[in-house]
């Protein structure tokens, strides 16, 4: 069945990927972003190319908390909320007020818009941060959150918006965590895009403490369809845990870059920064039986597509954040 979909975060690295999958099916979307300066603008509007050549795409560039939300939510089946302020470990500070505008309160708008016109779905990309220094692993999503960092918080503060509209005005929210994302059109600040850039242009690679970290990296397109599925089928109310299963340290992924870039790595240790866990590691039993998630792609086929892309890129557009 033909949905319109209203897609926010459509410039970014999975809102892109996850706009053209919906054209792909045959949807009509509508795209929300306002090309934050976190990192470079041109790089989102590049990511975006693809989509503004679909007849059933529009974008609409704006802020979230400018824009009157009823009228965008009009007529509008399902909503995937994906605009936000990412960084872990950047989220201290003076910087904290830009993740409760980006995180909460635009979240907490969608909601009011949601409440008047009833979509069939909202689903919301939360994050395993909010896990933080988990209980156990792999973590289910009823363990308790235990964020360590001010994003960690401020996306399980938009998972507690979610459930409130649902418990007191029937809003139909799916909540997805995604587990550390990688592949082509990855954030130029996380670690996949910095570690090659670093290793093409022969630079040191920054680690964070000993490199010794741990994450269950999750594939953009397993994502995508996990997310696709939970526009469609997701239980409302519940939260899933969307983990690729690829589990690695930090350092086993340098290593496996470097070997397939065909370079000596040189190592930056620097020290570790506060807010990152140690090691995360979702169980998708839930998604698995009521999304279908089966991550396709693994780490090694991930990453060699990432580095495909990021070659075939003329310069790095790194920000420069951690
Ligand atoms: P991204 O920064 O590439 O995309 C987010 C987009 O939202 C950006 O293009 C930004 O311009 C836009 N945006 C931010 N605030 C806005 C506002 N007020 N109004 C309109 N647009 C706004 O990030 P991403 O990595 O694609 O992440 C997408 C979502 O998934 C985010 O909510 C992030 O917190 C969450 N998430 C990402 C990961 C990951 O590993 N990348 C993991 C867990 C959760
Ligand atoms: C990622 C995303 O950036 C967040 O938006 C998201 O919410 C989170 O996943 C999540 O899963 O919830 P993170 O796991 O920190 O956060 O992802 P990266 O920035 O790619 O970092 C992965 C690991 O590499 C971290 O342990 C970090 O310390 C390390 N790292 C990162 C380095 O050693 N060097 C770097 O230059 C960058």
């Amino acid at each position: 069945m033909t949905m319109r979909i209203l897609l926010t975060g459509a410039a970014g690295f999975i809102g892109s990927h996850l706009a053209e999958e919906l054209l792909n099916r045959g949807h009509h979307v509508v795209g929300v972003d306002s090309l934050t300066p976190y990192y470079d603008p041109a790089q989102k509007r590049s990511n975006l190319r693809h989509a503004l050549q679909h007849p059933d795409f529009s974008f609409v560039e704006g802020d979230l908390n400018d824009l009157d939300l009823e009228e965008l939510l009009d007529g509008v089946d399902v909503v995937h909320h994906l605009a936000g302020q990412p960084g872990v470990r950047v989220s201290w500070g003076r910087e904290f007020s830009l993740y409760l505008e980006q995180n909460v309160l635009t979240t907490q708008r969608l909601l009011e818009a949601a409440r008047q016109t009833s979509p069939r779905r909202f689903v919301l990309a939360s994050s395993s941060s909010v896990y933080g220094s988990a209980e156990r692993f792999p973590t289910a999503e009823g363990d308790t959150p235990h964020p360590v960092s001010p994003y960690g918080l401020s996306k399980l503060a938009a998972e507690h918006l979610c459930r409130l509209y649902r418990e007191q005005f029937g809003v139909s929210c799916v909540m997805l965590r995604y587990f550390t994302v990688f592949g082509p059109r990855q954030r130029p600040d996380m670690a996949f895009s910095r570690f090659i850039d670093a290793l093409r242009y022969e630079r040191p690679v920054p680690i964070y403490g000993d490199g010794g970290q741990s994450r269950d990296f999750t594939y953009v397109g397993d994502v995508v369809s996990a997310t696709i599925a939970a526009g469609e089928r997701g239980v409302p109310g519940r939260l899933y845990n969307v983990a690729g299963g690829c589990r690695a340290t930090v350092l086993e992924v340098v290593q496996t870059l470097a070997r397939r870039l065909e370079v000596t790595p040189r190592l930056e240790h620097r020290p570790l920064v506060p807010g990152d866990p140690r090691m995360t590691g979702g169980d998708t039993t839930l998604a698995r039986a009521d999304l279908g998630l089966q991550p396709a792609v693994g780490l090694e086929e991930g990453l060699a597509r990432q580095i495909d892309h990021q070659l075939a890129v003329a310069s790095p557009a790194d920000g420069g954040h951690a």
